[in-house]
């Protein structure tokens, strides 16, 4: 399934709004692609050299790099450019879920009706969301994951589905580049004789993965998971619009409440880098213990992994922390995924921690796979 798939559920844009969103791409991508890259170069010809000459030292490490780069005002100039066209990419999207939200509302409670949907929505208000995300706008999106302002408001996963893909395309990912995509043609090459009777896509938003899983397995029973109430509204109604059977409950990751050996495949996609080290190894522990014999977790998010970076390239990556309101990107990328497995109880024989294969105009996504040996 491609990444900008139509259907019901999508905010209606008009021409200028279509223009405003191509515009921010095209201002993301030239940031990205020319302007990001001579970022290095600023670095190894002009900074690091000055830096030299005023301290005698070199910037060797993150925090120094940092501070040094700031005090340029190229490098400055990015940065702020950089952090304005991710705001301008929200308010592109955030005016038009605005204006369309009554619309939206009566479009998911026309596609949910008790008569015609193939899967459920379960709501549960006590379920806590991890601190960073229940207190912050995660990467600037208007109002953040938790926005919830009425029992029939879809908005967050409106704002989570266009946005996210105006943030795809701005980094020079393709509209065929979509994750689950990915995940599936490694299963496929991997496990060919698994037939999966029970899937569950943990951190789910706008359900954009979880669809692909309950059209490639029609015969599964499907759940999906999330801590976002108004994102799992969308996600039902969304699901329900592309003719795709799956239950969503919000819950926990680190406490699902689901039986053990429940599961025969279990996905997440880029939510490991979106929450704390307490959750990610909650979940891990929890797809462990709800992996069925002969089961596969796979839990897929972005390449970001500090081990083998050099410090500039450190440095790169904490510019979301900084200025994106990414609290956990650091956390994920400091993490050592095969200890925080082995601590979840998991041998080390049924972890693989590691890139699949890149794809044209795509990422090479990190995967940490566990598999459960069947009885
Ligand atoms: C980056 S999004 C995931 C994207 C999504 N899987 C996709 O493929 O489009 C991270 C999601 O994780 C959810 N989340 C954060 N903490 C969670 C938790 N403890 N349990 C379940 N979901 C959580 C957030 O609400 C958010 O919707």
């Amino acid at each position: 399934m491609v990444r900008s798939v139509q259907h019901d559920m999508l905010p209606q844009s008009t021409h200028d709004d279509v223009a405003r969103q191509q515009f921010v791409v095209a201002l993301k991508q030239g940031l990205n692609r020319s302007i990001r890259s001579s970022n290095k170069r600023l670095f190894e010809e002009v900074v690091a050299p000055e830096f030299a000459a005023r301290t005698g030292a070199t910037p060797d490490d993150r925090d120094t790099i940092r501070g040094a780069m700031y005090s340029h005002p190229a490098y400055r100039g990015w940065s702020t450019m950089h952090r304005s066209a991710q705001e301008l990419m929200w308010t592109s999207v955030a005016d038009v879920v605005a204006r369309d939200t009554e619309r939206l509302q009566q479009q998911a409670a026309r596609l949910t009706q008790p008569a015609k949907r193939r899967g459920s929505l379960e709501l549960d208000p006590s379920v806590q969301a991890p601190r960073g995300v229940a207190n912050l706008d995660i990467h600037l999106q208007t109002g953040g994951y938790m926005m919830n302002r009425s029992p029939e408001d879809v908005a967050a996963g409106a704002l989570y589905e266009v946005g996210g893909n105006l943030y795809a395309f701005g980094q020079g990912l393709g509209k065929h580049d979509s994750k689950a995509a990915h995940v599936q043609r490694f299963l496929a090459e991997k496990f060919p004789d698994l037939k999966p009777e029970r899937i569950l896509d943990m951190g789910c938003s706008a359900g954009s993965a979880s669809v692909p899983y309950a059209l490639e397995f029609p015969d599964a029973e499907v759940h999906a998971i999330d801590v976002a109430p108004a994102m799992l509204r969308y996600a039902h109604a969304r699901a329900e619009s592309l003719a795709a059977a799956v239950h969503f409950h919000q819950r926990d990751a680190a406490d699902t409440k689901f039986p053990d050996s429940y599961f025969d495949l279990i996905v997440s996609h880029n939510m490991m880098h979106e929450i704390p080290d307490s959750t990610r190894r909650g979940m891990l522990k929890e797809s462990w213990r709800m992996l069925a014999p002969g089961g596969v977790a796979v839990h897929q998010d972005v390449p970001l992994q500090f081990k083998g970076l050099s410090e500039f390239q450190k440095f790169e990556m904490s510019w979301d922390t900084l200025n994106n309101n990414e609290p956990y990107w650091e956390v994920y990328a400091s993490a050592d995924l095969a200890a925080d497995a082995k601590a979840a109880g998991i041998p080390d024989a049924q972890v693989y921690v590691g890139n699949l294969p890149q794809a044209t105009q795509s990422l090479p996504w990190f995967v940490t796979v566990i598999t459960k040996p069947a009885a």
